[in-house]
C-alpha cells in the first residue's frame, strides 16, 4: 500500500490554514493509505523555543490532530524527536545536498531576513531534515499546503542524488499531494499574505481552539474590498477569493460552485453564512480538543505507541541506507 508521510510543527496553535491545507486531507487519507503523521519538534527548535511551551504545544497539537479526526488505530501519530533515525538520516543526506540547492529556498530567505550571517545552521538545513522525515519511511505521497511545494521539490532532488551516487533505486521520489479548495489560506487581515502562526494579530487567523463568539467576530472583522458584491477573482480581489475558498473547503464543495452561488451577494450577508458554517464545523473540534487535553496520559500513550511503530519502519530503512553507503554496523 502507498505510504504517506506528513508533519506539522508544534509551535503555537493550529490554525485554519493547517487544517484546510493539510490536516483535513490527512484525515481523508488515513484509512486508504499507510499513513504516518508527525509532530515535528526537531523542526520547531530551528527557532528558539521555551522548553515548557514546546512540551505543552506538542501535546496540544497531538490533541488537535485527533480532535480533527485522526485515529491512532488507522494511522501512526508520533513526535519526531522520539525516533532518532530522523536526525541520523538527515546527517547522511546533508552529504548529498549542495549548498546551492539550499540557497534557493524561499522560506529560509524569508525567515532569516537580512541577518543571514546570524541565522542558524539548523534553520538552513531544515529542508534536508524534512527530506529525511519522508525518506526514512520510504513515503511516496506527502499531503501538504501549497507553501511546502518548494521543499518537496528539493526532497526529490536529494533522493535522486542519493540514488544516483550509488546507482540504486532505493529512495522513492516524494510526490506532493496538494488538494482541496483551500491549499493556501490567506490572512483575514491581508488577502495577499499567508495565514500563519507568526502573524502579530490574532485577528489575522482562525485558531482551531477559537470559541464560537471569537470565530464569528474574526470573520465579521475580516478585511473586505470596496466592490459591492462578491466574486471569485484571486488576482484583483484576494480577500473575497479567500473567504469563498474557506467556505468551499469547510463545506467540502468546489470553489467554483460556491462562487457561482454567492456571486453578487454583499460581504455582510456572506460573512454571516461563513460564520455559521465555521462554527458548525470547527466548534466540535475545539470541544473534542479540550476533552483530549484533560487526559494527558492518553496523549502520552498515543505518542509512545506511535513512536514504537514508526521506529520499526525507520530502523529497517536506515540500516539499508547505511549498508548501501558502506557504513559498518550490524
Ligand atoms: P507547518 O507546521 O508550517 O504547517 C503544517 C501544514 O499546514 C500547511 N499550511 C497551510 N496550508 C494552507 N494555507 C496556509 N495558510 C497554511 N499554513 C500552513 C503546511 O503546508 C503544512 O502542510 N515543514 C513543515 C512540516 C514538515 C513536513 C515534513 C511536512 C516537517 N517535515 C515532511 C511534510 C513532510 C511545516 O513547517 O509545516
Amino acid at each position: 500500500m502507498k505510504r504517506v508521510f506528513s508533519g506539522v510543527q508544534p509551535t503555537g496553535n493550529l490554525h485554519l490554514g493547517n487544517y484546510l491545507g493539510a490536516i483535513k486531507n490527512w484525515v481523508a487519507m488515513q484509512r486508504e493509505y499507510d499513513c504516518l503523521y508527525c509532530i515535528v519538534d526537531l523542526h520547531a527548535i530551528t527557532v528558539p523555543q521555551v522548553p515548557g511551551e514546546l512540551t505543552d504545544n506538542t501535546r496540544e497539537v497531538t490533541a488537535g490532530l485527533m480532535a480533527a479526526g485522526l485515529d491512532p488505530a488507522s494511522c501512526i501519530i508520533f513526535n519526531q524527536s522520539r525516533v532518532s533515525g530522523h536526525a541520523e538520516l538527515a546527517w547522511l543526506l546533508n552529504c548529498f545536498t549542495p549548498l546551492g540547492w539550499l540557497n534557493r529556498m524561499t522560506q529560509f530567505k524569508e525567515k532569516a531576513g537580512k541577518r543571514r550571517d546570524s541565522a542558524l545552521l539548523g534553520l538552513y538545513a531544515y529542508p534536508v531534515l524534512m527530506t529525511a522525515d519522508i525518506l526514512l519511511y520510504h513515503a511516496s505521497a506527502v499531503p501538504v499546503g501549497e507553501d511546502q511545494k518548494q521543499h518537496l521539490e528539493l526532497s526529490r532532488d536529494i533522493a535522486g542524488a542519493f540514488n544516483r551516487a550509488y546507482d540504486v533505486d532505493f529512495f522513492p521520489l516524494p510526490e506532493p499531494m496538494i488538494f482541496g479548495a483551500a491549499t493556501r489560506v490567506m490572512s483575514l487581515r491581508d488577502g495577499r499574505r499567508k495565514m500563519s502562526k507568526s502573524d502579530g494579530s490574532d485577528y489575522a487567523r482562525i485558531n482551531l481552539t477559537d470559541d464560537a463568539d471569537t470565530l464569528a467576530l474574526k470573520i465579521k472583522r475580516a478585511k473586505t474590498d470596496s466592490e459591492p458584491g462578491l466574486a471569485f477573482d484571486p488576482e484583483r480581489r484576494p480577500e473575497a477569493a479567500n473567504l469563498l475558498s474557506i467556505y468551499a473547503a469547510l463545506a467540502d464543495e468546489p470553489v467554483e460552485r460556491v462562487a457561482a452561488e454567492h456571486t453578487g451577494m454583499g460581504f455582510a450577508d456572506f460573512k454571516g453564512r461563513l460564520a455559521d458554517l465555521a462554527i458548525e464545523t470547527l466548534s466540535p473540534i475545539a470541544a473534542r480538543m479540550r476533552e483530549l487535553l484533560a487526559d494527558p496520559a492518553y496523549i502520552e500513550e498515543v505518542l509512545t505507541d506511535g513512536a514504537e511503530r514508526a521506529h520499526a519502519i525507520a530502523d529497517a530503512n536506515l540500516a539499508r541506507a547505511r549498508q548501501i553507503m558502506g557504513l559498518l554496523g550490524d
